[in-house]
């Protein structure tokens, strides 16, 4: 019987992490459609490392640190603010769950091709 009960907990454990998995997955499926709709990638790069904006990858900001910048940027003539009307805050939740599986940049001593042509030099 306790087996039983158990294994019931067992399932509903499984289907809830099942569940939590398919919906942060589509959040980041919609926060990658709408860092081009909203030509995030226009001045932040398509991997969030390049063009006139800041890095965003490696993200440091918290969610909430993102959407006040996104709502206020200290200098709006150069990063646009998207208001709520515009971005909701679940959106730009998404935006930022999109930002945060970006990788990041390898390291100089990780990069092959760049290790050799020092080596030759030398
Ligand atoms: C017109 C160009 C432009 C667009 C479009 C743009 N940004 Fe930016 N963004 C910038 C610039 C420039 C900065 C740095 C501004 C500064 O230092 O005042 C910045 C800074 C940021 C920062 C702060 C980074 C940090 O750690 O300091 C975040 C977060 C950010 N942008 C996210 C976004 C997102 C998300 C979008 C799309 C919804 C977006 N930006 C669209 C230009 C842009």
């Amino acid at each position: 019987m306790e087996e039983e009960i158990g294994s019931g907990k067992m399932k509903l454990l499984f289907i809830s992490i099942l569940t939590i998995a398919a919906a942060s997955a589509q959040n980041v499926e919609a926060g990658k459609k709408m860092f081009n709709e909203y030509t995030c990638y226009g001045c932040h790069g398509y991997s969030g490392q390049n063009g006139p904006g800041n890095r965003l990858v490696p993200m440091k900001l918290t969610q909430q640190g993102f959407t006040n910048y996104l709502r206020n940027p200290p200098r709006p003539n150069q990063m646009p603010s998207y208001s709520a009307k515009v971005l909701s805050d679940a959106q730009v939740g998404d935006i930022y769950a999109f930002i945060k599986t970006l990788p990041d940049a390898p390291k100089a001593a990780d990069i092959k091709v760049l290790q050799d042509i020092k080596a030759e030099m030398k």
